[in-house]
């Protein structure tokens, strides 16, 4: 099909981004980049910056699709996504249950944990009396709000005192935050795209962890994609990131995260059911050893809303 023939079959789209979570400002890059490329590509897209109004705002600009490219909450965990379908317009990824579930760690680990997929261990600390539970687990620990995104809230700890200040940072952000046994080895990430996994990224940062900064501003991370693991581990890995995206009933398109310890075991981490789509993100690297340029992606993303009856 050519550039004419796709927008017609999209209709109008509204670009949903930025949102009121604290990363707002990631989302309206990722929004720009999206708008520019589904433009591009001749699909006729305009940019909804989504605050209280949303819904009336989309009832009357007349769209046919919703884009969301919002992270964190109230965009990637469940809640636009069930206004969407209450007022019948379709949308791109991850559904109501997926996008909810994806969002909250503590119980995406719960999932995996029931049908097998290794997580690292964790305590779930609900107030001041689970830190020595937490302690237990062994030192280093990862603490992190249950419920962010971007690092936000995260710190590595070496000791009780150091749980305990963590702790008290990760619920500024979210009350229940999660104590989690600190793996040691190599970060990757597989990025998934209409069922299927795409090149994984192996990341490296001279940072303690993968944090804000590594992320978004500091020009010290690598990453290698083509990834460097042979070709029957690296299909192994990506078969066991698509069955941990499907468990947490994710679909469309996301990323999930995951480390290999020194004993080159996996340990899934996380997973994002709307990743960062500028042209330095992650998902669209992937896609671009894959032979996936950004604007493909972009529609080919798009794509995912195709066929949503707003009944699923
Ligand atoms: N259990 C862990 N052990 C070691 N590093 C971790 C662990 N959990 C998270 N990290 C590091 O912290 C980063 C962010 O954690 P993640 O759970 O993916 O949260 P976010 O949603 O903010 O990306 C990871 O990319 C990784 O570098
Ligand atoms: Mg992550």
């Amino acid at each position: 099909m050519n550039g004419n023939g796709l927008s017609a079959a999209y209709g109008r789209v509204a670009v949903l981004m930025g949102g009121q979570s604290a990363e707002r400002e990631v989302s309206l890059k990722s929004g720009r980049a999206v708008l520019d490329a589904l433009l591009t590509r001749g699909i006729e897209a305009e940019a909804v910056d989504v605050d209280d109004d949303v819904l009336v705002r989309l009832a009357a600009g007349s769209y046919e699709r919703a884009y969301i490219i919002l992270h964190g909450r109230g965009g990637e965990d469940g809640v636009i996504q069930g206004a969407l379908q209450r007022i019948g317009m379709p949308y791109t990824g991850s559904g109501v249950l997926g996008s909810a579930l994806a969002m909250d760690k503590y119980r995406t680990k719960a999932v995996w944990r029931g049908v097998g997929i290794p997580t690292p261990e964790s305590v779930l600390i609900v107030d001041e009396g689970d830190l020595d539970m937490a302690a237990a687990l062994g030192f280093p620990l990862m603490v992190k709000p249950i419920c962010e995104g971007s690092s936000i809230g995260m710190n590595k700890v070496e000791n009780r005192t150091q749980l305990h200040r963590a702790w008290e940072q990760a619920r500024v952000y979210d009350y229940l935050v999660l104590a989690e046994r600190w793996i040691v080895g190599e970060e990757y990430t597989t990025s998934i795209l209409q069922g299927e996994a795409l090149p994984m990224i192996r990341l490296e940062t001279p940072h303690l962890f993968y944090d804000y900064e590594a992320k978004y501003s500091a020009d010290t991370t690598s990453y290698h994609c083509p990834c460097g693991l042979d070709a029957a581990q690296e299909s192994d890995l990506q078969a066991l990131c698509l069955k941990a995206f499907d468990a947490v009933g994710a679909s469309g398109w996301g990323r999930v995260d995951l480390m290999l310890d020194e004993q080159r075991q996996p340990w899934l981490i996380e997973v994002n059911t709307v990743p960062g789509m500028t042209d330095h993100s992650l998902v669209p690297m992937a896609a671009r050893v894959a032979g996936i340029e950004f604007d493909e992606l972009v529609e080919r993303v798009l794509a995912t809303s195709l066929g949503r009856d707003g009944d699923e």
